[in-house]
Formats: C-alpha cells, sequence, structure tokens
C-alpha cells in the first residue's frame, strides 16, 4: 500500500482551452548578459530549448550581492563554482571573471550599485539524451536585480520556520553543489508559506539539521555557536564562512556539529545565513519560539560584524 501523500495545490493559471495570459514583463532594474553580449530581459529568446540547463537542470549556479558597486567575496562565489564544475565535469569559461567585471562596469554606469547577481552556467546545448556531449560549449547567463542599498534583515521580521517533510540527501553526488536542480527547495518553501512559516529547515537522511531551503543554520547554544558541517548535505555559504570567521575574530567559540532535532532544544538563539539573506534572525522552529527574543544578543553580535566586514571589503 502506498502512503498518502500532501499534493501541492498550485494555482491553474488559466482555463483549459483559453488563451494562456501574456508572460509576465520582466522585473524592473535587471540587467542581463547572456554567452558574454548584454541582452533584452524583455526578449524571450535567449537560449536553445535544447540548452541542458533547461531540460536536466544540469548546470551550476551562483546568488552574490553587490554592495556599493562591489561583489562580496566574488574570489570564493567563483571556488565554489569551480568545485562544482570540477564535480559536473563542466569545463568552465576562463574569462568569467572579466564578464562579471564588465557587467558590473555596466551596472555601475546604469546606477546600479546594490544587487543580487546571478551568474549561471549550464553544460550547453545537446541532442535529447543523458550523455554529455563531448565537445559541449557552456552556456553563461549572468543577471544583474537591483535590489535597495542594505537588507539590514536585523530590521525585518524574525522568522518562523517549519521543518520540511523532505531531506538533504548528504549521500548525493551532488550534495554540497550548488546545482540548477532546486526543486525540492521550491516545494519545501512553497509548503512552508502554505504552513505560515518563513521557510523550512531539512534535516540529512540520518536526521541531523542540515540547512534552510537557500541558507545555512546556525544556533547558538550558551555562548557557543553551531552549524551543522559538510557531511550533513549543507551547501558550504559563503556568508555561512564569513561568520564562522567572525566568530573567531570576536572571540565567539563556534563549531561544525552534527545536530539533531531535540538539540534545537538546548539553543536560545538560531539564524539563517545566506548572501541575500546575509544573516537572519529566526524567531520560532516548528512553532516553539526561541527562548531569547530574536535577535538574540549572540546574532546581533554577529550580525554587526557582519555589516562591518561588508563594509570594510565593499567600501564606496
Ligand atoms: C541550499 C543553500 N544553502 C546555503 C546557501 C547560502 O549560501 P551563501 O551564503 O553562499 O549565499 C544557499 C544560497 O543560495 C543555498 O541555496
Amino acid at each position: 500500500m502506498t502512503a498518502a501523500r500532501t499534493e501541492l495545490s498550485l494555482d491553474v493559471p488559466h482555463a483549459p482551452g483559453a488563451e494562456p495570459p501574456p508572460p509576465p514583463p520582466p522585473p524592473p532594474g535587471v540587467l542581463l548578459w547572456v554567452n558574454g553580449s548584454r541582452a533584452d530581459p524583455a526578449s524571450a529568446t535567449h537560449l536553445s530549448a535544447l540548452d541542458r540547463g533547461f531540460t536536466l537542470a544540469d548546470g551550476l549556479f551562483e546568488t552574490m550581492r553587490a554592495y556599493h558597486g562591489s561583489l562580496f567575496r566574488l574570489d570564493q562565489h567563483l571556488d565554489r563554482l569551480d568545485h562544482g564544475a570540477r564535480v559536473l565535469g563542466i569545463p568552465l569559461p576562463l574569462d568569467l571573471r572579466t564578464l562579471i567585471g564588465h557587467a558590473m562596469r555596466d551596472a555601475r554606469d546604469a546606477g546600479v550599485y546594490d544587487a543580487a547577481v546571478r551568474l549561471t552556467v549550464s553544460r550547453g546545448v545537446s541532442p535529447p539524451g543523458l550523455a554529455p556531449p563531448p565537445n559541449a560549449q557552456p552556456t553563461v547567463v549572468l543577471a544583474v536585480h537591483a535590489l535597495p542599498v542594505r537588507n539590514a534583515a536585523l530590521d525585518q521580521h524574525a522568522l518562523h520556520v517549519c521543518t520540511a517533510r523532505a531531506r538533504r540527501n548528504e549521500h548525493a553526488l551532488t550534495a554540497g553543489v550548488k546545482t540548477l536542480d532546486y526543486v525540492e527547495s521550491v516545494l519545501a518553501f512553497a509548503e512552508a508559506r502554505a504552513a505560515g512559516a518563513d521557510d523550512a529547515l531539512f534535516l540529512d537522511t540520518a536526521g541531523h539539521l542540515s540547512e534552510a531551503t537557500a541558507s545555512n543554520v546556525f544556533t547558538v547554544v550558551g555562548e557557543t555557536l553551531l552549524t551543522p558541517p559538510a557531511g550533513c548535505g549543507v551547501l558550504p555559504g559563503i556568508t555561512r564562512a564569513a561568520v564562522l570567521e567572525i566568530a573567531a575574530a570576536l572571540g565567539i567559540p563556534a563549531r561544525e556539529q552534527a545536530i539533531v532535532p531535540d538539540q534545537l532544544r538546548d539553543a536560545g538563539e538560531a539564524f539563517l545565513t545566506s548572501s541575500l539573506r546575509e544573516i537572519a534572525p529566526i524567531a520560532s522552529i516548528d512553532h516553539r519560539s526561541m527562548p531569547n527574543r530574536a535577535p538574540g544578543t549572540v546574532t546581533r553580535r554577529v550580525a554587526d560584524a557582519f555589516a562591518a566586514l561588508v563594509q570594510r571589503e565593499c567600501a564606496p
């Protein structure tokens, strides 16, 4: 007998047989480059329909944050992309750094200094089938989305998170690699939202805390910062690494440690980290409020130090 499954109910956007509505216009403030050339975000014809990024999610991406016209920790993002490209066997074009440099210059010329910058690299076009083509020409898309000057995550409401039904597979060949396959995250995020939460936390297959749908997670037990290690299927976040550096600099004890959900009860504080969210305090996990009012003292110290780090590294 198969277990009953809850299906996500997705709104049907138009009645069967009726003309589909026109696609939504691109969000304002998006600048786009496809394979090195500036592209019009309103045009529908950028990529081949046979691109393996589209047909197989066979590719990688990085989401970076530009502050004052400079990308925060570009080198670390490119190193992570490079590692993912080795795992997938995608030959990265050598001129990515130049492309990004030109794009950021154009963005500044267009008055865009604070932005989410997404670099997507797919294996490129191939005939149907799984076999990677021997002479694949990777497709490279860079999109710069203007953002408000600072996210100021701490000024936003603290997050209510729930545990996802699905698990992160720490045994997957792509564990810890930022591939284009985010469908598990998309569904877990939608389920969390449908349940009234802001985000979901994945456990790994062994039942340890892993990460959120597109963020890493930290807990604070006593004065000690804990975050799940790579072995729990987490993406090695650039912000996560910065937080571990900050903790060392501030003398806050911090370590990577496998955490079981019961141990979350020992945590006074918790927060998520990502390039776009920065340091985002958690108010409750599965309807249980964190004992220390969010943002707690340690979260606030880390967030203030992160803001200072960004100012130092991306000075106007
Ligand atoms: C699954 C996942 N984990 C963690 C992160 C945080 O990584 P970073 O700090 O490099 O943005 C992301 C970022 O998008 C992510 O998608």
